[in-house]
């Protein structure tokens, strides 16, 4: 079996699902349940004996190596973290804690796990760490998209914690020969996704007849890749990637925020029109996010060298298919605008 964390958020939930409905081999999935873990995502999962769920936190190094020496995964995917940029500005305790020490203890119990092995279990282990193109910092208009050889300048305390975990997840590599494997994407969207981020909160806010916040002048750039694709990209990595390697996953798809909201906003009058007047009405600027990154871009070259990666999402196929996914899908979003959600829409968006 593999090990996943963080398997009930929205990149992790839909690995999960992909992974089963592409073979049959039970996949062990620690998740803290924090705001952005949703156990809804997994419900077409229920009573599958290939699911095992455990509620715990990755920084429980009794509980890891617990569930470590008892299932005995041949790999570990490890997708849970803190992941709302936003809300590492308003509180960046969490990050630290989840994203480098989180990783740290879970990189601990691996190195032990991995020394209880040996022959082909100890050279087919793996250790596959996700990660995000925020490490990289941002861009100018003119530069050059990141290779994996670009220098790690992250800028926000989310970005900041999860370099810090792309250098620990290194460091175990080259100290102790844990064989990891490292993918920094850019950003997802998808089914799933808790609508705190852009195209989610933008569809969600939309459909509910509420302002859409634009930051800045909203020329801020960002390449957008649909889940499913990440969750493709992912699995390459861990059958195919060079141990010790870190691959870079992309859309070749960089577009400007104005121009998300624009599709998000022209495809929902065609799809669900609203009486009031087209969805763009709704659009409001907002002050910009302190320490804005203008531009992130993934140059995706060289998992389509080395594994034979490429998306399979335009990204008018990808965001026809997200939204069609959130309109079929009220209770859903019900359901996660209740509660915690709401309380952050107050903190983020009160003094805007
Ligand atoms: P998410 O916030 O939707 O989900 C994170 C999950 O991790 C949740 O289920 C949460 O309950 C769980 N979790 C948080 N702290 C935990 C802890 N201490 N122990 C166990 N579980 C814990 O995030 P996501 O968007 O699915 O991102 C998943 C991973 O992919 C993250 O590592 C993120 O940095 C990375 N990533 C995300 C994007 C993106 O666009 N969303 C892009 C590139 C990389
Ligand atoms: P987000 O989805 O938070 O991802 P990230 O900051 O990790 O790239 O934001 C994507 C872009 O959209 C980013 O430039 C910030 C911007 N944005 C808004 O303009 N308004 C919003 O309400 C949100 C959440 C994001």
């Amino acid at each position: 079996m593999i090990l996943v964390t963080g398997g009930a958020g929205f990149i992790g939930s839909n690995f999960v699902l992909d992974w089963l409905a592409q073979c049959d081999e039970p996949v062990l999935n620690l998740d803290a349940l924090t705001y952005a873990g949703n156990l809804r995502n997994l419900a077409s999962l229920q009573g599958d004996g290939r699911h095992v769920f455990v509620h715990g936190d990755i920084g429980d190094r009794a509980l890891v190596e617990r569930l470590l020496a008892e299932h005995r995964p041949r790999a570990i995917v490890h997708f849970a973290a803190e992941s709302h940029v936003d809300r590492s500005i308003h509180g960046p305790a969490a990050f630290v804690k989840t994203n480098v020490e989180g990783t740290f203890a879970l990189l601990e119990a691996a190195r032990g796990h991995w020394g209880t092995l040996d022959g082909d279990a100890r050279s087919s282990f793996r250790f596959l760490h996700v990660s995000t193109d925020e490490v990289y910092g941002s861009l100018g208009p003119r530069d050059a998209a990141f290779t994996e050889e670009h220098a790690y300048r992250p800028n926000s305390p989310y970005s900041a914690s999860k370099a810090a975990s792309d250098h620990l997840v290194r460091a175990w590599h080259h100290t102790y020969g844990l064989p990891v494997v490292t993918t920094n994407c850019s950003n997802n969207y998808g089914p799933y996704q808790f609508p705190e981020k852009l195209i989610p909160l933008m569809i969600v806010n939309a459909l509910a007849g509420q302002p859409l916040p634009v930051y800045g002048d909203g020329m801020q750039v960002r390449d957008w890749l649909y889940v499913g694709d990440h969750c493709s990209g992912i699995r390459a990595v861990l059958e195919r990637g060079r141990i010790g390697e870190t691959y870079n996953i992309g859309g070749w798809n960089e577009k400007p925020n104005r121009d998300i909201v624009a599709t998000i906003c022209a495809l929902l009058d065609e799809l669900r029109p609203d009486p009031a007047g087209p969805h763009a009405r709704l659009v409001t600027h907002v002050s910009d996010r302190p320490g804005h990154d203008r531009r992130y871009a993934i140059d995706a070259r060289k998992i389509e060298r080395e594994l034979g990666w490429r998306p399979a999402e335009t990204f008018d196929s990808g965001i026809r298919k997200t939204l069609r996914w959130y309109l079929d899908h009220p209770q859903w979003v019900a359901e996660v605008r209740s509660g915690a959600y709401r309380d952050w829409l107050a903190t983020n968006y009160a003094r805007r």
